[in-house]
């Protein structure tokens, strides 16, 4: 992490295998972007421990969101890839935001509330989440964090952290923006609604080729007019607005042949990702996530420092 460019940071929770929504909404806008800035890449597993209470399926999750990041083409020796758990100052300090935001507050949360509302258990930490993300964010003196539209209250809500504790204790967190690019902030899934883990319409990221195929040929397809807009809207995210006109002029009602073309651009993105991933060790990677959390620890405990003495527990 360099002293002189401006930070950039996100995180995805490892709570199971991610999807081409996480890919198009937060991953490639940061793969995009990350070399022009002092860049980190969390696997945020404390905040998967709200819904994943699998040691081994989340140990799991752990290597394999790592090896996506490598897969797509992270490189780590210009991005700190790490966990958080790896760094207890985001634990340390998430605590010191519960003590300065409010209970209606964080009542306001929409994905509290979402998870709520679809009868998800409301443990406490589901209900604090979004002030473990502002220390997520605010440790590092992060500038731009690349989210999906589904984060921005979060972003709001870090903004809002940094604030409180900078009116309480003295100018001391920057407050951050989010990055959500115009046309991927929502990805839809193969029913049309937002495409999320929790649903159960996804297009996985690493699937295998049949899994792609079967979930492609899932794909809602109940339009009135000659365009399937379920396959069409997620067909724009691999081809070009000119390229699909033509394709789906030239093929007008003839469903199969559009999932089929979906299903080979699909596979012209993945196939050479899945064959990099596939060549990763579970050992090259923890390795990866070794180094990455002694380097991200480096930064999050001088900030720390300053914290502790500002809110007084300093001796
Ligand atoms: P998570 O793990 O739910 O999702 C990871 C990222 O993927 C984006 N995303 C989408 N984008 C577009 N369309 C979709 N259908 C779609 N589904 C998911 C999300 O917006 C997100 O950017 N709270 C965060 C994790 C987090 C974090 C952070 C992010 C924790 N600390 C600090 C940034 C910075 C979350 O649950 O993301």
């Amino acid at each position: 992490m360099s002293e002189t460019k401006k930070r950039l940071l996100t995180g995805l929770q490892p709570s199971g295998a991610l999807h081409i929504g996480n890919y198009f909404g937060a991953l490639k806008p940061f793969l995009d972007i990350y070399g022009e800035y002092d860049s980190s890449l969390m696997i945020v597993d404390y905040h998967a421990l709200t819904s994943l209470k699998n040691p081994t399926e989340l140990n799991r999750n752990i290597l394999d969101v790592a090896k996506d990041y490598l897969a797509i083409g992270i490189d780590p020796s210009k991005a700190t890839i790490f966990k958080q758990s790896d760094v207890p100052e985001h634990t340390e300090l998430a605590w010191i935001f519960d003590c300065l935001v409010t209970v209606p507050f964080l009542m306001q949360g929409h994905a509290y509330k979402d998870k709520v509302a679809k009868g998800l258990e409301a443990n406490a930490g589901l209900f604090t989440y979004p002030m473990l993300m502002a220390a997520d964010i605010l440790l590092y003196d992060t500038e731009i964090v690349p989210v999906g539209e589904d984060q921005r209250q979060h972003i709001e809500y870090t903004r809002e952290a940094a604030s409180k504790f900078n009116i309480a204790f003295g100018e001391t967190f920057k407050e951050p923006k989010e990055q959500i690019l115009k046309g991927v902030g929502v990805v839809p899934g193969i029913d049309g609604a937002k495409m999320s883990k929790s649903y159960g319409n996804v297009i996985p990221l690493f699937g295998s080729k049949d899994e792609i195929t079967k979930a492609v040929m899932g794909i809602v397809t109940d339009s009135g007019g000659d365009r399937p807009e379920n396959v069409y809207a997620i067909h724009a995210l691999f081809k070009n607005e000119v390229e699909l006109t033509a394709l789906y002029e030239a093929n007008k009602k003839n469903y199969k042949a559009l999932k089929e073309a979906l299903i080979a651009d699909i596979e012209a993105v993945i196939a050479p990702m899945r064959e990099k991933r596939d060549s990763l060790s579970d050992e090259e990677v923890k390795l990866v996530i070794k180094e990455g959390g002694e380097r991200a620890r480096t930064i999050a405990s001088a900030k720390m420092v300053d914290v502790r003495k500002k809110v007084g527990v300093t001796l």
